[in-house]
Formats: structure tokens, C-alpha cells, sequence
């Protein structure tokens, strides 16, 4: 096993005690004289002395931690909500600790119990495979605070908003302005609420336009690429003029077995997604999206659940951030 360099070693080399050093290493070196903390400052570099964590946290009975468990770390979208919570974590001092859950309940209590364990104040949780009362029942026993958000459905407590419905809507206008009035979904074979709240949003613009989707257009996939790639053989005997992937990575499954099929976008058939992910803009033709905002998203829901954290009887929080469309190249206009 490899020694570390312990608080004892350098309190030896600086010959001073082992609570002068904590003191000076943790701002509370006043009393001591100028050349005392210099020379355990240059020293701690010199040595690359770290401080243990745990006896850090035993002391200040907090670990600092936010755990975070998102559903797919893959999905650029959450890298961008995780970009999001680094900023804001780091700003009050805090670290962030992802977790991945793979869509599977197993790995997200798993990690649910790991984050408590490993000391978090608190969590963020966007992944929602298990029992959400369950998830409650356990946090609350431990008396950590939780922050429920994107896929995850707030019942109660802080929120951040994002309105799905809307979303669905957006897309919705957006196609039947330029003439799509035949179109099928490509929805997620999981779905979790934020996701029916956006398709549901979709199919009442459709139907209040009176161009009501016919169920067999609403075809379930994996919210993967992969998942848009193996649904875009059903798109197509929908015969339809245009395609709503329920997110961007879906739709760019599509796009691959389209190009693949010679098939070619907005030509033959116009595809608009959701989340607007960095490969929006890079793929051909660009994607006509709507516009998420994911580090928002993580940066609001680490400030609401820090300020918990640093006080319980903060006032319930309401966040509504917005959304918007991005017009870019992959809808055809069919209307004159
Ligand atoms: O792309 C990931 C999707 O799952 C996003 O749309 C996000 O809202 C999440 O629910």
C-alpha cells in the first residue's frame, strides 16, 4: 500500500504541533507568526501534503459532496446539465459525484446508497427507474436533502421547470405552419413523464389543428441513437412528410438509417428533435430543435439544493426556466 504523506509528517518537518498545522492549513492561523505559516504553506507544497478527507469531514460533519445521478452519461444533454452543477458546486465549494444509472433500477439504488455512504450532502437525482417514495423514504431517514429534476417527477419540493408541453407544442406549430399535417413520433419505449408531457403537448397541437396522429404514427424506440436508428424503418411506412424524434441523439438515429436508405432530409422527409444537443449544428442538414437549457438546468438545481443543504427551513423554491425553438435546416416547407 502506498504511505501518504500524513499531517504528523509535515508538523515534523515545520517542528511545529499537528494542531498548529490544521490551524494554519484551515485559515485560523492568526496567532501564529508570519514565518510559522509560511513556512507550513511552502512546506505543504514542497511535501504535496493533501488533507485527509474523511478526517476533514468528520470534522466539519459534512463531506461537501453533492451526489448526482443522471440516467446516461453518454447523452450530451447530460454532459451540458452536468457542466451546469460542476459550476455552481464549485462556486459554494462543493464536489460533485456522478453516477450513471444505465436506466437501471438496480444501479441507481445502488448508488443511492454509495452517495449516502460516501458522506453527500445532498442529492441530485434526474434518473427515474425507482420508486420515487422509496427513494424519499430512504433520503429522509438520513436526513439528506434531494433535489428532483428532468426525468425525475417533483412531487414535492424544490423545482425547476422546463415545460415539456410547451416544447411539443413549439414543434407542433412549427410543422403544421410549413405544411406537415401527415406526421409520425418517435417516442421513448420508457417513457417518463417530462417525455409525455412533450409528446402529449405535440399530439393536442396536431389535434386541435385538426390533424389528429393516428396511433400507429407514434412509434416506441430506446432513447438511444441506436433506438431512432432501428424505428426508422416504421417512419417510413408511415409514409408520412415529416418525423418528431422525442430527442435529439433519436434523431440522429434516424438520420443515419435514413442516409443509409438513400433517403434524404428535409427532401423526403422533415425531422425535428429535442434538446438541442451540440451536434445539432453539425450534422446535415442542421437540426430544427428545441432549444433545453441543460447547464441551467444542472446550475439552478445545485444552487436550490445548496441553499437546502445550508438551510433546511429554506421556503420551497420554484425555478421556470425557459425554452425555445431552433430553426435550422432539417424541416421542409410543403405549402406555398
Ligand atoms: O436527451 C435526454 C432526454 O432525456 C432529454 O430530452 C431530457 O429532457 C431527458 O429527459
Amino acid at each position: 500500500m502506498k504511505k501518504k504523506v500524513t499531517i504528523n509528517d509535515l508538523a515534523k518537518r515545520a517542528e511545529v504541533s499537528v494542531t498548529t498545522v490544521s490551524q494554519i492549513l484551515n485559515g485560523k492561523g492568526d496567532r501564529f507568526s508570519k514565518k510559522t505559516v509560511e513556512k507550513v504553506h511552502e512546506l505543504q507544497k514542497e511535501m504535496g501534503y493533501v488533507p485527509d478527507f474523511n478526517a476533514q469531514s468528520l470534522i466539519r460533519r459534512s463531506g461537501r459532496t453533492l451526489g448526482i445521478i443522471v440516467p446516461n452519461i453518454n447523452n450530451p444533454f447530460f454532459s451540458r446539465f452536468l457542466r451546469g452543477i460542476e459550476s455552481a458546486a464549485l462556486e459554494r465549494d462543493y464536489v460533485p459525484l456522478v453516477f450513471g444509472s444505465n436506466d437501471s433500477e438496480k444501479q441507481e439504488t445502488r448508488y443511492l446508497f454509495e452517495s449516502i455512504r460516501r458522506a453527500a450532502d445532498g442529492l441530485i437525482i434526474a434518473s427515474a427507474v425507482s420508486d420515487l417514495n422509496e427513494i424519499d423514504h430512504i433520503l429522509s431517514q438520513n436526513e439528506i436533502s434531494y433535489l428532483l429534476i428532468d426525468q425525475a417527477p417533483v412531487k414535492d419540493g424544490d423545482q425547476v421547470e422546463v415545460h415539456n408541453y410547451d416544447g411539443g407544442k413549439l414543434l407542433a406549430d412549427h410543422l403544421l405552419k410549413n405544411g406537415h399535417t401527415d406526421v409520425s413520433v418517435v417516442k421513448a419505449n420508457k417513457p417518463t413523464t417530462n417525455l409525455e408531457e412533450r409528446l402529449q403537448g405535440f399530439l393536442d397541437a396536431f389535434d386541435a389543428a385538426g390533424h389528429k396522429i393516428e396511433p400507429s404514427h407514434v412509434i416506441s424506440a430506446d432513447l438511444t441513437k441506436m433506438g431512432g436508428y432501428e424505428a426508422a424503418d416504421s417512419v417510413l411506412k408511415t409514409k408520412t412528410t415529416a418525423v418528431f424524434a422525442i430527442n435529439d441523439e433519436v434523431a440522429f438515429g434516424l438520420y443515419r438509417a435514413f442516409a443509409e436508405k438513400g433517403i434524404s432530409i428535409p427532401d423526403d422527409i422533415s425531422v425535428v428533435g429535442y434538446d438541442d444537443i451540440d451536434l445539432a449544428e453539425y450534422f446535415t442538414p442542421k437540426l430544427t430543435t428545441v432549444h433545453q437549457p441543460a447547464f441551467e438546468m444542472g446550475e439552478t438545481a445545485a444552487k436550490l439544493l445548496i441553499d437546502r443543504i445550508e438551510n433546511r427551513d429554506t421556503p420551497k423554491q420554484r425555478v421556470s426556466l425557459s425554452i425555445h425553438l431552433e430553426v435550422r435546416d432539417s424541416v421542409k416547407k410543403i405549402t406555398e
